[in-house]
C-alpha cells in the first residue's frame, strides 16, 4: 500500500518544478523506500500530476461523452484558437497551457465541465471561458 506521504511528496515536487520531474521520481522513491515505479503509477494514477511541463494556468476541457454532447469540442475549439496551442502544450509566455486527453470529471450532471487551475467552471460556455482566460492573461 502506497502512504499518502507519497502523494503529498509529489504535491511538492509539482509545485516546486512545474512538474514531476524523473529526479523527483527517483529521490521519493528513495525517500519512501519504493521502487520509482511505484511513485510513477501513484502520480499517473492522479490527474494532478504531470509528467511534462505546463503553463502557470491548466486549463482541462473535459471531453467525456457527457460533455461532449453538451458542448465541449467548441470550448477547447475557441482555446486552441485563443491561445494558438493544442493539448498538451504550453503558450510561448508559459502562462497557460491545455491539458490533454482530459476525461469524464465525475460531474456529468452538470456537463460541460472545464477546470482552470482549481477553479470548476458547471455548464461552461465558449463565452465564459474566454472571458475568464482573458482574466487570467
Ligand atoms: S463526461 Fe465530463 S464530467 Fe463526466
Amino acid at each position: 500500500m502506497i502512504p499518502d506521504s507519497i502523494i503529498v511528496a509529489l504535491q511538492k515536487a509539482m509545485a516546486q518544478d512545474g512538474y514531476i520531474t524523473r529526479d523527483a521520481v527517483n529521490r521519493i522513491a528513495n525517500e519512501f523506500h519504493v521502487s520509482p515505479t511505484q511513485v510513477y503509477s501513484v502520480a499517473s494514477f492522479y490527474q494532478q500530476f504531470s509528467f511534462t511541463p505546463r503553463g502557470k494556468n491548466v486549463i482541462a476541457v473535459c471531453m467525456g461523452t457527457a460533455c461532449f454532447i453538451a458542448g465541449a469540442e467548441a470550448i477547447l475549439k475557441m482555446l486552441k484558437e485563443e491561445l494558438g496551442i493544442g493539448e498538451g502544450e504550453i503558450t510561448p509566455d508559459g502562462k497557460f497551457s491545455i491539458q490533454k486527453n482530459t476525461r469524464c470529471l465525475g460531474k456529468c450532471a452538470c456537463a460541460p465541465i472545464v477546470t482552470i487551475n482549481d477553479r470548476v467552471y458547471e455548464h461552461a460556455t465558449v463565452a465564459q471561458i474566454k472571458e475568464a482566460v482573458n482574466e487570467l492573461r
